[in-house]
């Protein structure tokens, strides 16, 4: 039996539209699955929707919809996009579905069974206004890791930290802002700690891209701590036994994987154990996923397979996060590029976007998305080097000889067919599909070196044999360029393969093929081009658009003269500051305010400020802002500061007494 190999891409949430840092995950794993099976692997490659999770039950409150509508709407719209681009899975599933409840369900109790799952009282924040217990995201407060603002389930915002319930402070409810409680409630534990040996020797085998390993081993080599699986929601799996919880969304989604391997098993007649129950060891499971969830991959879901008793996956692609013009990927401030609206429904074709976002960079860098970069390797690579060499090489044949001219391979061009095609193979079988891609592009350079430097068009007046031998070479390239940018560019590709007057569909047509001479005779049709040039105007109407998005995102609304008087900032002098213990970016500080008493002001500068060289100094306050509590400390006012590469505090040109009224 030959070797199975399952190709998955972590899923994403049913909770909104598709941008260009999403496909940073989907691009690379399809054209690595069309290169397995280009090499005559035995592939499937399954994903599916994310259904679960607080945010897409608030989203669907605020839209006034039912989580499921909302899911479905973007189940499907995820499922559309994928295959405008050629993303092509066999199994596009959802977590929401039947078999995925079944299966979360069974492991859920293996894990039972096997003594992996405890119960333990805890403490969870409460909202006493709209009575009810505030899981994840419906809490926001301080992380007690570093002292930022963060979510319910992450500092977001801060150092990244994964937080179990009950772990942030300051809890505020999401929904209404009243300042929640912690009341104790019964939840279940994964005893993750258990398997800290085990994950340790699993990180050490496991293949993939060094960055998820790596990253993993840091934690491991921190404390494992037991991870809370159960949730006080309405939307998601339920947890066995307990109607009023269900199983957090990061045991469910994995678990996706698994389900929808079942579901395409079910329908193709083949036995889903093959890949996630088999002992055997001839199936190779591998994960691409976004770099931000190494954690939930490298240690959490192994350990849930470990513990369940099912095949653990084999490698790990991680890639680098995606910015937009040098800016940090953030819907919220306008740095997104949308699939559908700012690509695909502009007209733009989708293979050139894969090709854009495979070759940019090494898969595990962050890719910075600009529409100028976009712009010169579509109009120098594609047009310039690529298209340009096949349109030649076509429309002299064509014009010339109508068919493919008789004439002797060359074993310099073989030789570069052949270092070509290996080279690719390589790189994508190591996940570098930059280098991959390069290494096709190098054969398009040499035909055109080859091209140019035989000339044809003068040897076509004096020796037609001479000038057909040359074809018949620039058509065995150009054959061999349309089976390797294949994975790549599938509809480009297969546009050059019709051309070529090729038969044989080119999805199928293995990498082996390259070598194999193209027939003498075959007919010619006429060619077009395949790539064409985008013009400035273009970039600059899609620069606008991104431009616009940023500016409409940041506008702030204006405000009247009595609005900003409404704003007491004043000149103070600092009197005291000490670092807070346990917050690596809060100063305690004591600010002279012309009061009778110095003002206690939390401040955020502890990594860009020493406290020793703030006494004395003077600084601009907002001094009527609300009072707020920060690792229980009273902060009565904010200190002014730009945020660039840290805080840069604000000060007077000149002494001034403190109290002095900012106008
Ligand atoms: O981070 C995310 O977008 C998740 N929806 C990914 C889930 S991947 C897997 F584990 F299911
Ligand atoms: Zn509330």
């Amino acid at each position: 039996m030959q070797r199975r190999t399952l190709v998955t891409c972590g899923l994403p949430y049913a909770n909104g539209p598709a941008h260009i840092g999403h496909l940073r995950t989907y691009i690379p794993a399809d054209i690595f699955v069309r290169s397995l099976r280009k090499q005559g692997r035995n592939t499937v490659f399954v994903c599916g929707s994310d259904a679960h999770g607080t945010p897409i039950v608030i989203n669907a409150e605020e839209l006034e919809v039912t989580p499921s509508e909302l899911v479905k709407k973007y189940h499907d719209h995820f499922d559309q996009t994928f295959k405008s681009l050629n993303i092509i899975f066999d199994k596009f599933g959802s977590t929401e579905s039947e078999t995925n409840h079944n299966r979360t369900t069974e492991i859920v109790n293996a894990l039972i069974d096997n003594g992996y799952v405890f119960a333990k009282e805890i403490e969870l924040a409460y909202c006493r206004t709209c009575n009810r217990f505030l899981p994840d995201r419906y809490v926001e407060g301080i992380c007690p890791e570093c002292g930022a603002v963060a979510r319910g389930d992450e500092c977001d915002q801060g150092c990244g930290k994964h937080l179990e319930p009950g772990e942030i402070l300051e809890p505020v409810c999401k929904i209404c802002r009243s300042k929640a409680e912690y009341r104790v409630q019964e939840h279940f534990f994964f005893r993750l700690s258990e398997f800290k040996d085990f994950l340790s020797d699993y990180l050490d085998k496991l293949e993939g891209t060094s960055n998820a390993r790596n990253y993993a081993r840091g934690w491991i080599d921190k404390k494992l701590n037991d991870w809370c699986i159960t949730r006080n929601l309405e939307w998601g799996v339920r947890f066995p036994g307990h109607d009023e919880l269900v199983v957090y969304v990061w045991v469910d989604a994995p678990i996706g994987y698994i389900s929808f391997t079942e579901e395409w098993a079910n329908e193709h007649g083949v036995d889903w154990k093959e890949y996630w129950m088999n002992p055997d060891g001839d199936t190779d499971i591998i994960h691409f996923i976004g770099g931000d969830i190494i954690y939930h991959h490298c240690i959490f879901w192994p350990a849930l397979l470990k513990g369940a008793g099912y095949t653990l996956p084999k490698a790990v692609v991680a890639s680098g996060m995606v910015k937009i013009g040098d800016k940090t990927f953030s819907k919220s401030r306008g740095y997104v590029v949308w699939v559908n609206d700012d690509y695909l429904d502009k007209g733009f074709h989708p293979d050139l976007l894969r090709y854009y976002l495979a070759s940019y960079t090494s898969h595990t860098k962050e890719l910075n998305f600009s529409w100028k970069i976009f712009q010169e390797k579509v109009n120098n690579e594609l047009v310039g080097t690529l298209g340009n060499f096949i349109y030649r090489t076509l429309l002299f044949a064509h014009k010339n000889f109508g068919a493919v001219p008789d004439g002797e391979i060359d074993p310099e061009v073989t030789r570069n067919i052949d270092d070509a095609r290996n080279a690719m193979i390589d790189y994508f079988n190591e996940y570098e599909f930059k280098q991959g891609i390069d290494s096709a592009m190098n054969l398009a350079s040499f035909g055109n070196v080859y091209f140019q430097s035989n000339e044809p068009w003068k040897l076509i007046k004096t020796d037609i044999s001479g000038a057909g031998t040359v074809i018949r070479n620039c058509l065995q390239i150009a054959k061999a360029l349309a089976v390797l940018f294949e994975p790549v560019m599938p509809v480009i590709a297969h546009d050059a393969w019709n051309q070529l007057g090729m038969a044989a569909e080119l999805a199928n047509t293995p990498y082996d093929e390259v070598v194999t001479e193209i027939k003498v005779g075959q007919p010619l049709p006429k060619p077009a081009m395949l790539f064409t040039k985008i013009d400035d105007s273009t970039m600059m109407e899609m620069e606008r658009i991104l431009e616009d998005r940023v500016r409409m995102a940041s506008k702030k609304k204006n405000i009247s003269f009595e609005e900003f008087s409404d704003l007491d900032i004043r000149v103070g002098t600092i009197v005291l500051a000490e670092p807070i213990k346990k917050s690596k970016k809060l100063l305690r500080l004591l600010v002279d305010l012309g009061e009778n008493r110095s003002r206690q002001i939390v401040a955020g500068i502890a990594q860009t400020h020493n406290p020793e060289d703030l006494v004395g100094r003077q600084v601009v306050v907002l001094a009527n802002m609300l009072p707020a509590t920060l690792f229980g400390i009273e902060s009565r006012g904010m200190i002014l500061a730009a945020d660039h590469d840290g805080a840069a505090l604000l000060v007077p040109e000149r002494k001034i007494p403190a109290g002095t009224a900012v106008r």
